[in-house]
């Protein structure tokens, strides 16, 4: 089997994870290695026993990097697909792909005209209980899907580039509701377009540290008539919310893949115990593999096996785009107060575009 070399931009908390996914998968590993601060980049090259630099274009240029994963904040996506196409490597990119869906056409466009594999890293679609109720709806389990509901938050992004309005591009909506809208596409099936978006946000809690939505909604409604909510926090205390719900005519399926079936009740502090937990001690709900419950190992499985057998990966950047154009439209809805269209970009219809 052909040895896949992985070249990890950023090394900070989705860099980790997304290594992480790559545990299981056979002959992937991580060579070589960015991030901002050299501290952190070198102490993440020990621990993967990888090749720290200290640019984008180092990593890109290292010949053992067969696929760039870009794990970097949103203001970096594009320079970093950029980069990566014109040294033909593969790519993966984060979620959201871009801060808007013009930046997620010209990503689009950089692969294209490169002609590299392009994929884009959505985990929660690849959660083991998500692909479950994906596949009770198909199987038909609940009928026709009338709608579908996300609940999202926690209490606040962990660092500065979150919060800032320039680098990262939107607030709690373009940060957690991304992965709510693709949960929806997934089920409702992506060949039904979304139309209209309605949506409301505030600052409600963090107005001394950012000028970002902090608290939103968002109706997206679909070609059909038939609509998804995604409703999201940045000020949510008690641990990471992931709630997803779909309904249909014969029944529903609603799970939170944010909590397992353990609880704790703990006088002292444990280490770790799950992503953006508030509590160290009292009942506490730790989650015993993290990596796999959020779908990383899965998702890296499937881009990885992608790339090696030359087909296109389960998530690829037109979806990144899709997502991007439902987004701009709540953005727009956010000040509009109205119901927005979701605005096709001209990359979706571009000759060659990656499907
Ligand atoms: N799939 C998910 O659930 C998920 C979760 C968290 C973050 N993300 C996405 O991953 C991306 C990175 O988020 P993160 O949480 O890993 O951030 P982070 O701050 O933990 O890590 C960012 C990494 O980028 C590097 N970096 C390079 N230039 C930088 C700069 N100018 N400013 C700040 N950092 C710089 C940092 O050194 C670090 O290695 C974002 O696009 C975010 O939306 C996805």
């Amino acid at each position: 089997m052909r040895p896949i070399g992985v070249g990890m931009l950023g090394s900070g908390f989705i860099g980790e994870f997304h290594s992480l996914g790559l545990r299981y998968v056979p002959g992937a590993r991580v060579v070589a290695n960015y991030g901002a601060g050299a501290e952190r980049r070198d102490a993440f090259a020990a621990r993967w026993n990888s090749r720290a630099y200290d640019s984008i274009a180092g990593v890109c240029a290292d010949p053992e990097v067969d696929l760039v994963v870009v794990s970097l904040p949103n203001h970096l996506h594009v320079e970093a697909v950029r980069i990566a196409a014109a040294a033909g490597k593969a790519i993966a990119c984060t979620k959201p792909l871009g801060r808007t869906a013009a930046e997620a056409a010209e990503m689009i466009r950089a692969v294209t005209d490169a002609g590299v594999f392009a994929a884009y890293l959505e985990n929660v679609v690849f959660n083991p209980d998500i692909l479950r109720m994906r596949d009770m709806v198909a199987a038909g389990a609940i009928g026709r899907v009338t709608t579908f509901r996300a609940r999202e938050g926690h209490s606040g992004p962990h660092a500065a580039h979150f919060w800032d309005a320039g680098l990262a591009g939107g607030g709690a909506l373009l940060d957690m509701a991304s992965h709510g809208v693709e949960v929806a596409r997934f089920l409702f099936g992506k060949s039904l377009a979304a139309r209209e978006v309605f949506a409301w946000g505030d600052t409600l809690v963090h107005g001394g540290r950012t000028t970002l939505e902090d608290n939103a909604m968002m109706v997206v409604r679909f070609a059909d008539g038939r609509a998804a909510t995604c409703d999201v926090s940045w000020s949510s205390k008690g641990g990471l919310e992931g709630r997803f719900e779909v309904y249909g005519d014969a029944g529903r399926i609603v799970e939170d893949i944010s909590v397992g079936s353990m609880k704790a009740f703990i006088e002292r502090p444990a280490g770790y115990l799950v992503e953006k937990a508030d509590a160290e001690t009292g009942w506490v709900f730790p989650v015993p593999d993290e990596v796999r419950i959020h779908g990383h190992d899965l998702m890296m499985a499937d881009v990885v096996g992608a790339f090696r057998d030359g087909r296109a990966p389960a998530e690829t950047f037109a979806d990144g785009l899709a997502v991007n154009q439902i987004l701009d439209a709540a953005y727009r809805s956010l000040k509009s107060g109205r119901w927005e269209p979701v605005e096709a970009a001209e990359a979706v219809t571009a000759p060659g575009a990656v499907a």
